[in-house]
C-alpha cells in the first residue's frame, strides 16, 4: 500500500532538540549556523516548566527545549541521552486522521490529536513513537497564521547573524542497535507507508576495522527520507556502536540540510567555527575519476574538503560535521544534490576513515 492512501505528508514540519540550556543552544544554532530567531516560548509566556526557542532557515525550523525543573520528562530524556532530538515533525493536512491511521497499524500513541488555539488560529497535533524515545509530531497547520504555534510569541533579538543559505532538510538518520534495522525499516513500512529505496550492507559499508548497515525508507512524494543504520561485526567498534553507547539507545544520528551553493555555505559555517570531518587530500587525486565531471571548481572543493560522488542520475556533493554535543552522537551533513537523489555510497569509506580517526582521538574505537 502507498503511502498516499493513508499518509499524505507535505514535508518536515520542524525537528526538536532537548537540550541542556536551550538559550545558548540557541545562540549556537544563530551564530555557528546562521537560524533565524523566530519564536520564544518559557516562562515570560506563562510556561513553568521549560523554555523553547524557535529558529528557521530556508524550511527548516529547529526548536530547542530545555527543562525548567527536575522532575520534568525534559530533563530525564537530558540526563539520558545529552544534547539530542526528541521530536522529528511532520507536516500534515490532517492530523487526526495520521494519528489514526498510524497507531491503527501498530504504533504507540505519544499524543492523542490535541487543538491548540490562540489569536492566530488554531494548530491540530498529534504524535507516536518511532526507535528508541523519538517521537515523529504530525503538525497540522492549515488554519494557523501566527509565528510558529499556540504558546509561542515572536522572538525578535536584535542579535540577528546572517544565515548561510541552508534550504531544507534533505533526510535525517536513525542509529539504531543490533539486529533492529529490519524492526524500524518495517515499521516505517508498515505503519507509515513509506517504501524502501536503498539498502547497504557492511560490504559497501566497511572499512578495514568497522562496518555499518543501512536502509533508506521515503514517503511517497520523497520529501520525507530516513535512513536507518544498524551496527554490524567489525574489527573494531562502528560509530553506530559509538553512537548508542553515548546516546543509551537508539535515536536520531544526523540531518542532512540542503544549499544550493555548497562552497559558499561551507566557507560560511568554517568561518563561523563549525568543525567538519576531514578527508585525506589523497581523497582528491582519484575523485574524478568516478565522478568525471562536476560545474564546481574542484581545487574549491578541494580546499573546503568537500566530497562528491555520483549515481545514474547525477552528482552530489556533501560534508559531515563533527558531533555538534559534548557526546559523540547527533551531528549535521551540508548536501547539494545536482540530479542524484542517492546518498554518497562512493565517499562511505573514506568518511568512516575520517571518523575512525576521531574515534580513535576518543578512545572509543
Ligand atoms: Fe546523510
Amino acid at each position: 500500500m502507498s503511502n498516499k492512501d493513508f499518509l499524505p505528508i507535505n514535508g518536515t514540519d520542524y525537528v526538536e532538540f532537548y537540550v541542556g540550556n536551550a538559550k545558548q543552544a540557541a545562540h549556537f544554532y544563530q551564530t555557528a549556523f546562521g537560524f533565524q530567531p523566530l519564536a520564544y516560548a518559557g516562562l515570560e509566556t506563562g510556561l513553568k516548566d521549560r523554555s523553547s526557542y524557535v529558529l528557521r532557515q530556508g524550511k527548516i525550523t529547529f526548536v530547542l527545549t530545555a527543562a525548567m525543573t527536575p522532575e520534568s520528562p525534559i530533563a530525564e530524556h537530558q540526563k539520558q541521552h545529552g544534547d539530542g532530538i526528541k521530536v522529528i515533525a511532520l507536516w500534515v493536512d490532517d492530523a487526526t486522521h495520521s494519528w489514526k491511521e498510524t497507531t491503527q497499524r501498530g504504533a504507540r500513541s505519544y499524543m492523542e490529536p490535541k487543538t491548540v488555539i490562540d489569536e492566530n488560529g488554531e494548530i491540530i497535533m498529534s504524535g507516536i513513537y518511532t526507535y528508541g524515545e523519538t517521537v515523529h509530531m504530525f503538525i497540522e497547520r492549515k488554519n494557523y497564521f501566527g509565528p510558529f504555534m499556540p504558546g509561542y510569541r515572536k522572538w525578535e533579538p536584535e542579535y540577528k547573524p546572517a544565515d548561510v543559505g541552508l534550504k531544507y532538510v534533505d533526510h535525517i538518520v536513525g542509529n539504531v542497535g543490533w539486529g533492529e534495522m529490519n524492526k524500524w525499516v518495517n515499521f516505517y513500512g508498515k505503519v507509515m507507508g513509506f517504501e524502501q529505496l536503498v539498502s547497504f550492507d557492511d560490504k559497501d559499508i566497511s572499512t578495514e576495522y568497522t562496518a555499518l548497515m543501512s536502509k533508506v525508507m521515503a514517503n511517497d512524494n520523497m520529501r520525507i527520507k530516513f535512513p536507518i543504520n544498524e551496527p554490524a561485526e567489525g574489527k573494531k567498534k562502528s560509530q553506530i556502536e559509538e553512537y548508542i553507547d553515548f546516546y543509551r539507545g537508539a535515536g536520531a544520528q544526523h540531518v542532512a540540510m540542503a544549499t544550493d551553493d555548497i562552497a559558499e555555505t561551507i566557507a560560511k559555517l568554517r568561518s563561523r567555527g563549525v568543525e567538519f570531518l576531514r578527508v585525506p587530500e589523497t581523497y582528491y587525486d582519484t575523485v574524478m575519476d568516478r565522478v568525471v565531471q562536476i560545474d564546481e571548481d574542484l581545487e574549491t572543493m578541494k580546499k573546503l574538503n568537500i566530497l562528491i560522488d555520483r549515481d545514474e542520475e547525477g552528482y552530489l556533493l556533501q560534508l559531515f560535521t563533527k558531533p555538534v554535543e559534548d557526546r559523540p552522537t547527533v551531528f549535521f551533513e551540508i548536501i547539494q544534490r545536482k540530479g542524484a537523489k542517492s546518498f554518497g555510497k562512493g565517499n562511505f569509506k573514506a568518511l568512516f576513515e575520517a571518523i575512525e580517526l576521531e574515534q580513535e582521538s576518543r578512545g572509543t574505537l
